[in-house]
């Protein structure tokens, strides 16, 4: 079946065309615009300018995304929309757009909570979704870690998940913005801090590892920025040097990472999971995806590891079409959502409790 997505839960504007079934996935075009510019000059993301960009810009990708695909709005068998969580200015955007496509194009619209786009993403290569179909692969462990969310879920099968913890507080990649922020370093931060602390030493600084000893699988990365914060404090602003911001960069992601890692592994080892996945947009970063791989090699049996692909790992819109298809139990139930599409409403705080 093809499955036309559009996801506008944040700062990026997203659609793509997701030509699948039981054994094939093929992308058949992805366009993704993001706002960093827009946003940058605020140091973080203007709900308000991220929906203006949106209505901006959503049709004429859409329009982009179609003609890549060669396809024709009557070969769609089912548009896919993010319905929550996010920013409901930006969330509105998506959801309205799909409805008024539901409507003159008479077909189904499928709602999908933008953390199931983010635990399905890994799943976006072919390799990996012949992976997913594979019964060995189950039970896997699979960690969210965004910008606006950090989550663990017990996966039983691709459509049937449980959560098993979260933050109590920030999200990991907000973590990553805010102590960017501290150092002065560029929106977004999560990227730079990884940059700069490649260049730094990460026992520098004796930042705490919050919740680590909880026998939960609840994270708290508040006190970690906190501590970034006083840390700093002990320096006048003309003392702080490049190293030293370099150095603060690489303790705080081996804080984070150690707290991320040790709670994956502990879930792994509890529920006895046969995969790990880890996504979202932190799961870009480079450290946490060496320390990962080298840590799941020391275990026995070695679990498998699944990241999705670097194009996958931030909002996309492909993550949302395979979410899409997933919950609609690989699109058996397409004529319920072509029922229910005009009670459809965005809701910001929509949790994944499935
Ligand atoms: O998944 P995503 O695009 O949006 C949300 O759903 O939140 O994640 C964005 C987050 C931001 O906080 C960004 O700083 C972080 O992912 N991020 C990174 C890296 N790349 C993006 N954090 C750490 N290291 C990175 N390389
Ligand atoms: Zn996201």
């Amino acid at each position: 079946m093809n499955i036309l997505a559009l996801e506008t839960s944040c700062d990026e504007t997203s659609t793509a065309v997701l030509k699948i079934n039981n054994r094939q996935l093929n992308l058949l075009a992805l366009n993704t615009s993001s706002q960093i510019k827009l946003h940058a000059p605020y140091g973080g993301v203007v709900p308000e300018l991220a929906a203006r960009r949106h209505v901006e810009i959503i049709i004429p990708l859409i329009e982009q995304t179609l003609s890549q695909a060669k396809i024709k709005p009557s070969k769609i068998d089912a548009l896919a929309v993010t319905g929550g969580p996010g920013l409901i200015t930006a969330l509105q955007v998506g959801v309205e757009t799909g409805k008024i496509l539901a409507a003159i194009w008479h077909k189904p619209l499928i709602p999908v909570n933008h953390i199931t786009g983010h635990l399905v993403s890994s799943f976006l290569s072919p390799r990996q979704w012949f992976v997913a179909q594979q019964k060995n692969t189950w039970p896997a462990v699979a960690l969210v870690v965004s910008g606006g969310h950090t989550e663990i879920h017990l996966m039983k099968s691709i459509n049937r998940w449980r959560l098993l913890g979260r933050t109590l507080d920030d999200a990991a990649g907000e973590a990553f913005d805010k102590v960017a922020k501290m150092l002065g370093l560029p929106y977004p931060g999560g990227p730079a801090v990884a940059k700069l602390a490649k260049s730094g030493n990460s026992q520098t600084f004796n930042l705490p590892r919050p919740m680590i000893k909880n026998q939960d699988y609840n994270f708290s990365f508040a006190g970690l920025k906190t501590a970034v914060l006083y840390s700093l404090k002990k320096y006048s602003p003309s003392t702080i040097s490049h190293q030293l911001k370099a150095n603060m960069c690489a303790s705080f992601q081996q804080a984070a990472i150690d707290v991320l890692l040790y709670k994956i592994f502990k879930a792994a080892q509890e529920f006895k999971t046969k995969t790990i996945i880890v996504s979202g947009g932190v799961s870009a970063n480079q450290e946490l995806r060496r320390q990962l791989t080298l840590k799941v090699n020391t275990l026995h049996p070695t679990p498998y590891t699944l990241l999705p692909d670097l194009e996958f790992t931030g909002d996309n819109a492909a993550m949302i079409a395979l979410a899409a298809y997933v919950i609609s139990n690989n699109g058996k139930n397409l004529p319920k959502y072509k029922m229910t599409w005009k009670n459809l409403t965005a809701d910001a705080n929509w949790e994944l409790w499935n």
